[in-house]
């Protein structure tokens, strides 16, 4: 199965490449680093966002400023995993994957706990955010904070990740509706000196180098609705695929919830097909929402994936 073109996103203090095609249905928006308040977001799941899981074109909205309660259950869980964040800061911890066992292990607990109670509610406000591109995965930023960000990603059906690194952070992934599939991969360190390579044409590349190490398939696992995954960079790479035999019947493809603490601002695309390793800063399809300043640039991101 080939690697769907629009893998890890950019910001938009990157450079971008022209769109070479006409705009897709779904929008790709540039990571603005100021935050927007999360009543705004609420505002966002509660009310404005229309085209769940049709993965047609959504209009723009009109993002109502006025302030709005915070009761969407993806905020209020965001908020529980937010807490747990803070009590391991509280007792002398930094949030990365190299922080010490017994602090990690809470913190996964607490997270694996605090999704596991989302899901078993029964939940769908994740729909509100939930949109889909017949030409590449999508990823929509729920929400984040200095110690994690909470990704929503909308799989297709044939859909997939390059093989990726996660730059020292924690990764959960965790599906809610359908499945994915997790390839594990093993990788070697180069034999020779890395040089610069062509970097492909893509928002938010900041270099390639080739030779691209050996990658080693280690395993393939299913992950289903209410399973969680977790990788950091000692367990390996992986890539993530949409189960397109597990895709709920009427709907375009499957979604999981990605928790990575911290926030990831630089990935590593390994593509052995191309002999190189690209850095690349993730970038988003939607934002906290949808709202109208960032559709027109949207409009211009979404044909360069
Ligand atoms: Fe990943």
């Amino acid at each position: 199965m080939a690697p769907a073109s629009g893998v890890e996103l950019v910001t938009s203090q990157t450079a971008v490449s022209p769109p070479s095609a006409p705009a897709q249905s779904n929008t790709m928006l540039a990571v603005d680093t100021g935050a927007m308040p999360a009543s705004l977001l609420a505002k966002s799941l509660s009310s404005q966002l229309p085209s769940l899981m049709s993965g047609v074109a959504t209009p723009p909205i009109n993002v109502d400023p006025s302030p709005s309660p915070c009761t969407a259950p993806l905020l209020e869980l965001f908020q529980t995993i937010n807490s747990a964040m803070e009590e391991e800061i509280a007792r002398g911890f930094t949030i990365n994957a190299h922080q010490p066992p017994e602090s990690a292990a809470r913190l996964d607990a607490a997270v694996r706990a605090a999704v596991a109670a989302y899901v078993e509610q029964g939940h769908s406000d994740w729909r509100q955010l939930a949109a889909f591109n017949e030409q590449h995965y999508v990823r929509h930023l729920v929400d984040e904070c200095d110690s994690f960000e909470m990704i929503l990603i909308c799989w297709g059906k044939g859909q997939q990740s390059r093989v990726h690194n996660h730059a020292n952070s924690h990764c959960w992934l965790n599906v809610l509706s359908g499945g994915v599939e997790e390839l594990r991969y093993s990788s070697g360190t180069s034999p020779v000196e890395l040089q610069p390579a062509v970097a492909p044409r893509l928002p938010g590349v900041i270099a390639a180098t080739t030779p691209c190490p050996l990658l080693v398939l280690t395993g393939v696992t299913p992950v289903g609705p209410g399973g969680t995954a977790y990788i950091n960079d000692s367990m390996g790479l992986h890539a993530v695929r949409c189960a397109d035999d597990a895709c709920p019947p009427g709907e375009p493809g499957c979604v999981s919830l990605h928790i990575y603490a911290p926030p990831i601002r630089r990935v590593k695309l390994y593509e052995p097909e191309d002999n190189r390793v690209t850095t690349r800063t993730p970038g988003f399809n939607t934002i906290r929402g949808i709202d109208e300043e960032h559709w027109q640039l949207a409009s211009h991101l979404s044909a360069s994936l």
